[in-house]
């Protein structure tokens, strides 16, 4: 077992080996610039093999839409599983599949019950405790591998989270033994079983039964137009987030930033 001297669990390569159901590879830095970006390298310079690369700390973590994730060390898991995709329609429900697979790790390590905020976010608490980046790499004009890149909030800063996310993000983590590893084995066991035995409607309905925004008042922003007030209906059978604008149009949205609106 590992801690650092504040009693935060911190992850190691055996301890996350002995506990997948899939042996692959596993490597755990104390510090990288984003565990995705090490990923997509070791790939793309020729490394077949499926394999999880750890951080206990990131400098550069990455979102969507280029956002900085917040990664201090030792008060998250950082990491990344690189794998090779079964089929087409997987390749459009990774999102949704880690997700699926965060919540119910989260469930299994922590009996906790956390929330699917359309599309990649994780919430805890109405706040947001996990990001999610899925990145594909091609090769000769296919997909050859995908990245899943996953970081869970389970500490806070010693001092406080910074300014300008303190307000919005939550951590899940507890002072159980080895939680580190235990977490990132289990959301990793999971998306193995939800790859290998690849579902799509098993997927989407899981993911629909964890949302956080259906019924919800949200602003949505879609390729930086002007944001707009939206009810949201349902999540449809390919992921997509149905809404219904203020003037009663109702959209398929496939990608959009979304905020919630604060009920008064
Ligand atoms: C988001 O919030 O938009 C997604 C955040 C994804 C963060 C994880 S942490 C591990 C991996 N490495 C990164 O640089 N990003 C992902």
């Amino acid at each position: 077992m590992c801690y650092n001297q504040n009693m935060k669990s911190i992850a190691t390569q055996n301890g996350i080996y002995e506990l997948l159901n899939s042996k692959i590879a596993v490597e755990v830095f104390d510090n990288i610039d984003s565990t995705n970006l090490y990923a997509k390298e070791c790939v793309k310079s020729g490394r077949k093999e499926e394999f999880l690369v750890v951080a206990r700390e990131q400098s550069c973590g990455r979102g969507r839409f280029e956002r900085k994730f917040y990664s201090p060390k030792d008060c998250g898991v950082y990491f990344s599983l690189v794998i090779e995709p079964t089929c087409t329609e997987e390749l459009g429900l990774l999102t949704p599949m880690c997700g699926v697979a965060v919540v119910n790790g989260i469930k299994k390590t922590l009996d906790k019950d956390t929330k699917i905020k359309w599309v990649n976010d994780i919430f805890y608490d109405d706040k947001k405790c996990t990001g999610i980046l899925c990145e594909a790499i091609a090769s000769g004009g296919m997909i050859s591998r995908v990245v899943l890149g996953i970081g869970i909030n389970l500490y806070e800063k010693d001092g406080g989270a910074d300014e300008e996310i303190k307000d919005i993000i939550s951590f899940v983590g507890d002072r159980s033994a080895d939680l580190a590893n235990r977490l990132i084995a289990s959301i990793v066991n999971e998306i193995y079983a939800l790859h290998n035995g690849f579902d799509k409607n098993a997927i989407v309905s899981e993911y629909k039964r964890h949302s956080f925004l259906i019924g919800k008042d949200i602003e949505v922003c879609v390729l930086d137009e002007e944001t707009r007030l939206a009810r949201v209906l349902d999540i449809d059978e390919n992921c997509n987030l149905v809404v219904r604008y203020q003037e009663g149009r109702v959209e398929r949205l496939n990608s959009a930033d979304t905020r919630i609106v604060p009920t008064a």
